[in-house]
């Protein structure tokens, strides 16, 4: 039986630092606030003009690096992000366009902070089913451009920040390694709570001046929705994982939640009872990347050593839709 291995990592993330007193020159807020509410520091931003295929090129040349691979060796890229480089097509051609190949397929995945867990669980079942042989997962996203950048939008310009992760999976026979489950779920009851109206085909035309100017167009949040929902469906999905193996809290070596927010990662980790050691965070450096933020905790991991050959990694993840879910990988 073929199982999903984690051939290698890459991540990316724009050298241009935004503190939290930076933000106080465009908005009515404080390091204290930012800080005491969602644990980040500071976080990078792009200079203008850069998207999110050219953070992800950036962070899958890392991975290619890391794997001894050529973009020419993938054979699929699947590309998760919110924030496209283009309304259409998809941000997953300009990436392979970037990479300088052509012909293989690329899918853009659309499912927020859970789009790595949404990708991999696609880019697993293709492996597993013999399909490809070299997939490039990689979540990406350029927030800062479309912030709104006031005292109107403090409420999530200042949680969100700028980011790729990669990884390039592939088959192994080793029935001890590899991607063990995923669990997927989705309540659209709540699409709302996390979203941005416009612009979008249920408005005709799809963008006019009016809708920026009655804020539409930028980010929504009901903050506090938001973190009751987090703090019971990540622990549930990483609960559902655990039985579906038949393993324990205790045979898990790292979990890496998605970087939404200290104080919502915080509370996973005390509902599941887990010490500090087994839990990753990185929300002080960068605020909350969205799909690229479990890549990127995971890339970190593994390049500082607590991720290693035989270690039981499980992410977990919650965001806009809502959508959230588990996976559990046998390093
Ligand atoms: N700086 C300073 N004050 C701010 C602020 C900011 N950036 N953003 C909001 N405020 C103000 C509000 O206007 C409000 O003021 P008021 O009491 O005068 O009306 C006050 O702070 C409290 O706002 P509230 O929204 O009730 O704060 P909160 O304690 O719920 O914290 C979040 C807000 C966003 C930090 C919190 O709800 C949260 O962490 N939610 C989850 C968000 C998240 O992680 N989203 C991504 C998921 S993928």
């Amino acid at each position: 039986m073929l199982r999903t291995e984690v051939l290698s990592t890459g991540f990316y993330v724009p050298e241009r630092v935004i503190t939290n007193h930076d933000l106080t020159q465009w908005m009515d807020t404080s390091d204290e606030w930012i800080r005491q509410r969602s644990g980040i520091v500071e976080r990078r931003w792009v200079e203008d003009g850069v998207g999110s295929s050219d953070l992800a090129k950036a962070a899958t040349e890392q991975a290619l690096e890391m794997a001894g691979l050529q973009a020419t060796d993938l054979d699929c890229i699947i590309l998760a992000t919110l924030s496209p480089d283009h309304f259409f097509p998809g941000t997953g051609v300009f990436l392979q366009r970037k990479l300088g190949i052509k012909n293989i397929p690329c899918l853009d995945v659309r499912n927020q902070c859970s789009g790595f867990i949404y990708g991999l669980a696609v880019a697993d079942a293709w492996i597993r089913i013999g399909l490809f042989k070299r997939i490039l997962l990689v979540g990406t996203e350029v927030h800062s451009s479309g912030l709104e950048k006031t005292t109107a939008g403090r409420d999530t310009a200042v949680l969100f920040g700028d980011g790729a992760g990669a990884v390039i999976l592939g088959p192994t026979e080793d029935a001890e390694r590899g991607v063990l489950s995923i669990h997927i779920h989705a309540d659209g009851r709540h699409a709302e709570k996390l979203w941005m109206d416009a612009p979008g085909s249920s408005y005709t035309p799809w963008l006019v001046p009016e809708y920026i100017a009655s804020g539409l167009t930028r980010p929504q949040m009901e903050g506090r929705e938001v973190f009751k929902h987090a703090v019971v469906k990540m622990p549930e999905a990483v609960r559902e994982a655990l039985e579906a193996t038949g393993l324990s809290l205790d045979d898990v070596d790292v979990v890496i939640p998605h970087q939404a927010n200290l104080r919502i990662t915080q509370a996973v980790q005390k509902v599941l009872g887990l010490p500090d050691e087994k839990m990753v965070s990185n929300i002080d450096k960068y605020g909350n990347t969205t799909a690229a933020s479990i890549p990127i905790a995971l890339h970190e991991a593994v390049a500082s050593g607590r991720i290693k050959r035989g270690s039981l990694v499980c992410l977990t993840a919650f965001g806009s839709g809502f959508t959230w879910g588990s996976a559990l990988i046998r390093w």
